[in-house]
């Protein structure tokens, strides 16, 4: 048996899957999300810990003689600052946190986008771990004299279950002080930052297995054995895996807080043009992809913090009733944006508001709102010389169907979706079954364990419909984007 962890933002989801990649069970448990101010996001280290533990003894429960490997899908970027008696210095900054405009300036203006595309293969980004060390050293300089170890959100759970100070290719490549190129630390970045190479772990590729769950962790799950532990990767690489998604120019699209369009490559590209994030993948290869903040994050902020409900099958009903001949449009841009817009100061709009329209027409606007915006990200995909004719869904709002044939008709693209929901713990359970070889390699794996399941094809009369409402959604932006600068 094998257990996949996904460190989430919303929660840690962990799976146990058997040899086949039959999911057996799953658990999740949640944990706090800390907004100090606007556009700031922090977790608390110790509560990821202390329920990825309580949510392993559940799972491991009458299976603890048969656990083999485990392995990590984790929240990407995010800052975990240890002292050196391995004391959290302060609570992580998450990847969706917006506070670092004026490092994330200073690196792009500064030191220049084409030093930094030749360092790191990609620009900053104010999600990046790099920026966040940066604004800890400009805004509290007492913790930032005490770091001893800086790590990823999933490499702080690889060190508490193994005493192992380890990370992967995968992930390290959205730090910004990682060159997916060598597969190594940016000795230029760490200087421009101002950390040393001993503060951070050892790489590995995502496969690889970096140590042995450690004895006091298996005295509180009960188990014997030797149980191997394996790096895991980024969520979005990990993800991918899940879904499939390892062959040259295969792409998926994940349905998280997040909304990320992924490509896999078997070549590292540098994208001088759109900027997308330029990474590791976890299979040993490479892959880009364009991330927007707010996806199903949207439609969770708009059913759950202002209708005050959690019925989706209700909500996808009505909008897959509502008119779709509204002009009514939502920018989903509600904690700033990444790709392709990449603007901090971005904030959502709902456009075309008028006294006939009903809850169920803003309903609709919300998740075509965000379908455009992945709509910006895609064309620009193509356009570096992809050639996508089919995509893969995952993540939770690769649920609904009704979503699902939205994407097919306004991307203009076939869709299908996976017969496991489970994507990034799926591929985190599939990296340990590879460290522990029971597949020669990841594709091996992924052709053995993940089936599609059905096939969403575009409606040519939506699609056409779609192409002219895109037109008028794409104008908005561009119209409001001096307005948001004063806003700041
Ligand atoms: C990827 C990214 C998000 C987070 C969300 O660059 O920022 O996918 O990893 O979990």
């Amino acid at each position: 048996m094998f257990i996949g962890i996904d460190l989430g933002t919303s929660s840690v989801k962990i799976v146990l899957v058997d040899k086949t990649g039959l999911i057996v069970n799953t658990v999740s448990n949640s944990y706090d999300l800390f907004i100090p101010k606007p556009s700031w996001t922090e977790q608390d280290p110790n509560d990821w810990y202390m329920q990825t533990i309580k949510g392993l003894k559940e799972i491991v429960e009458g299976y603890e003689d048969e656990i083999e490997g485990i392995s990590f899908s984790g929240q990407m970027h995010g800052l975990v600052i240890l002292d050196k008696n391995d004391n959290i210095l302060r609570n992580a900054l998450l990847w969706n946190d917006q506070r670092t405009i004026d490092e994330v300036n200073y690196l792009n203006e500064e030191i220049g986008i084409d030093n930094l595309l030749e360092f790191t293969g990609n620009i900053a980004l104010t999600g990046l771990t790099a920026p966040k060390i940066m604004w800890v050293k400009n805004h509290e300089p007492d913790i930032f004299a005490k770091i001893d170890k800086v790590m990823l959100p999933k490499d702080y759970l690889i060190y508490k279950l193994t005493n192992v100070f380890a990370s992967d290719v995968s992930d390290l490549s959205g730090t910004l002080y990682f060159n997916p190129r060598t597969k190594d630390y940016s000795n230029e970045m760490l200087d421009i930052i101002g950390i040393q190479k001993s503060m951070l772990p050892k790489i590995y590729e995502s496969y690889q297995v970096v140590g042995n769950l450690s004895d006091e962790i298996k005295t509180i799950l009960n188990i014997n054995n030797n149980i191997k532990v394996i790096a895991g990767g980024g969520d979005q690489a990990v993800g991918a895996i899940g879904t499939g998604v390892v062959g040259n120019g295969e792409c998926s699209i994940s349905l998280g807080t997040s909304g990320v369009i992924f490509v896999s490559s078997e070549n590292f590209n540098v994208d001088k043009i759109s900027h997308f994030q330029s990474y590791s993948h976890a299979n040993g290869k490479y892959h880009m992809m364009a991330v927007m903040l707010n996806a199903a994050g949207s439609i969770k902020w708009w059913n759950e913090s202002i209708l005050n409900t959690v019925n989706y099958n209700e909500y996808y009903d009505k909008v897959s009733k509502a008119n779709i001949e509204e002009q009514l449009f939502f920018l989903p841009y509600l904690t700033g944006e990444r790709a392709p817009i990449n603007d901090p100061y971005a904030k959502g709009v709902l456009f075309g508001l008028g006294v006939h329209h009903k809850v169920e027409d803003i309903d609709l606007a919300v998740v075509e709102g965000v379908t455009f915006a992945l709509r910006d990200s895609f064309e620009l995909i193509k356009k570096l010389g992809v050639d996508i004719k089919r995509v893969r869904i995952t993540g939770g709002g690769a649920k609904s169907r009704v979503w699902a044939q939205m994407i097919s008709d306004i991307l203009n693209v076939e869709v299908s979706k996976i017969k496991s929901e489970e994507g990034p713990a799926l591929g985190a359970a599939i990296l340990a079954m590879v460290g522990c070889k029971v597949f020669n390699s990841v594709e091996d794996a992924c052709k053995e364990i993940v089936e599609l399941d059905q096939l969403f094809v575009p409606d040519p009369l939506k699609s056409k419909y779609y192409d002219v409402k895109y037109s008028t959604f794409i104008k908005i932006y561009p119209k409001l984007k001096e307005l948001y600068e004063e806003m700041n």
